[in-house]
């Protein structure tokens, strides 16, 4: 008889180890590990003894005899819902959707749900409100929703049963912060109970071909306790993105096994739930002020849809040193690059100067294309010089003031046409001589004080 192996697992971030330890060697957290964290799994102990080789059957398949069309699809309602998810969910995925609490995880999943409902039958499970309070949400925002069943249950073994026999088309749990298995030993909350609970709760959605929604709260502590250790047991991670208070939502998606990563869907956030906007890049500029430096337009392509965005620079007389460089929406180590090759490329320099950049709208970009608005913003506010109003750019700045392609370009320059943009800034590379159709003063540009000289240009030829 072997003994039963006891796994000790650090109750912060999920590491296992044969025996027990004062202190995580994944983590580094202090007296985490508990063997209370152990896992029954009633068949490992047989399995163990059970060691003779038993024969499988499975055949090769060659990839060419894989029979069948495109996964089907179902839509939600939402038109950026279903584009984040890469055209509709697929029967048996499984979407994690994070994000802080407040958000509205619960009202995006419950029009989702409702939406379905009209015609296939969906659960809603929660552990966070009671069903009287669902339902009046679902009334206030006037979902009708015939086959919209509630469970407010937290208990993982009595939900799964309930799922199984409902064949319901869509489940959402809310959250699953709030499950817990009576498998495990440790408190609801914890990461080997949202470990466990998402893991069933996966297999559940497989067997059963129901689409599985899973609503995760992103912890103050952020990353380790949160959704993020359940992002590699299911197949679709929505994060909905944080905008420092304005109404827009953004919902990004960060994995996808069904569809592309780093799709953004932007909602609207009104008195009657969620509203999609299907076309940011007018609402994103629609606040711009006319006549001020320190405003650039970009054109960012996340996902499979450019957008027009503005970005800001403000450059003031340093506080305390070392000056400081903050940027909301873009990446902060990359902004104190940039400055670098600011000082030494362009002519001016912001050293002793503090630099605040932002992305209006609460967008987060994280591709270089938006080195040279950046830097152009910041030029603009150096020299309180406003930019030309229909200006565009983008491009990635390299550490010796080139300006590097980026993907895209052709598509990046029709949207920004589109809205009026008649000027452009754009890499070597990028577009071909005279770019599209449309394109009203187009600057290839290969160094940024090419770039900056072209705008100089422009503002003294009126
Ligand atoms: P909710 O979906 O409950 O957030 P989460 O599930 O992510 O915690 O959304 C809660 C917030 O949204 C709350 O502050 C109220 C606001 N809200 C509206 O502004 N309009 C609405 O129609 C609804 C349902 C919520
Ligand atoms: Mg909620």
């Amino acid at each position: 008889m072997p003994k039963p192996s006891i796994t000790y697992r650090c109750e912060t971030c999920g590491a296992e180890a044969p025996r027990w330890m004062g202190r995580c060697p994944d983590c580094g957290a202090w007296n985490t590990m508990t063997g209370a964290a152990r896992v029954s799994r009633p068949h490992s102990g047989r399995a163990a003894a059970d060691a003779r080789p038993r024969a499988h059957t499975a055949a090769l398949l060659n990839i060419n005899e894989v029979e069948g069309d495109r996964e089907e699809r179902h839509a939600t309602g939402l038109g950026e819902l279903d584009r984040v998810l890469g055209g509709g969910f697929v029967p048996g995925s499984v979407v994690l959707v994070g994000g802080d609490p407040g958000i509205g995880k619960s009202t995006l999943l419950l029009q989702a749900g409702a939406f379905l409902a009209r015609n296939e039958p969906v659960i809603y499970v929660s552990g966070e409100e009671s069903p009287l309070q669902v339902a009046s949400r679902s009334r206030r925002l006037g979902l009708e929703s015939h086959h919209l069943s509630l469970i407010a249950e937290t208990h993982l073994e009595t939900i799964i049963p309930l799922i199984q026999k409902a064949h319901p088309r869509m489940v959402v749990i809310d959250s699953i912060q709030t499950v817990y298995s009576d498998q495990v030993e440790s408190a609801p909350g914890s990461v080997t109970q949202l470990r466990e609970s998402t893991a069933a709760l996966v297999r559940l959605a497989k067997t059963t071909g129901a689409a599985l929604f899973i609503i995760g709260h992103v912890t103050k502590e952020g990353a380790i306790a949160g959704p993020r250790v359940l992002e590699h047991l299911v197949d679709t991670v929505l994060y909905f993105e944080n905008d420092l208070g304005s109404r827009y939502r953004i919902v990004r998606s960060v994995k996808n096994r069904y569809g592309a990563a780093n799709e953004a869907g932007i909602f609207l956030m009104t008195e009657s739930g969620l509203r999609e906007i299907r076309n940011p890049s007018a609402i994103f500029l629609s606040s711009r002020l006319e006549g001020v430096s320190g405003s650039a337009v970009t054109v960012t392509r996340e996902g499979s849809r450019p957008m027009l965005v503005e970005v800001q620079a403000l450059v003031d007389d340093a506080q305390s040193m070392p000056p400081r460089r903050i940027t909301v929406g873009t990446d902060p180590p990359r902004l104190s690059l940039l400055l670098a090759i600011f000082n030494r490329h362009s002519g001016q320099s912001v050293a002793g100067r503090d630099v605040f950049v932002n992305i209006v709208g609460g967008l987060r970009i994280s591709e270089t294309a938006v080195d040279l608005p950046v830097l152009l913003a910041v030029w603009s506010n150096l020299m309180d010089r406003p930019l030309p109003r229909d200006l565009v750019a983008f491009g990635e700045v390299g550490l010796s003031g080139e300006i590097r392609p980026v993907f895209g370009g052709e598509e990046r320059l029709r949207e920004s046409i589109k809205h009026g943009f008649r000027k452009a800034l754009v890499p070597r590379g990028n577009v071909a001589r005279q770019g599209p159709e449309g394109a009203g003063e187009l600057r290839v540009v290969n160094r940024l004080d090419e770039c900056l000289q072209a705008v100089d240009g422009w503002l003294s030829g009126g």
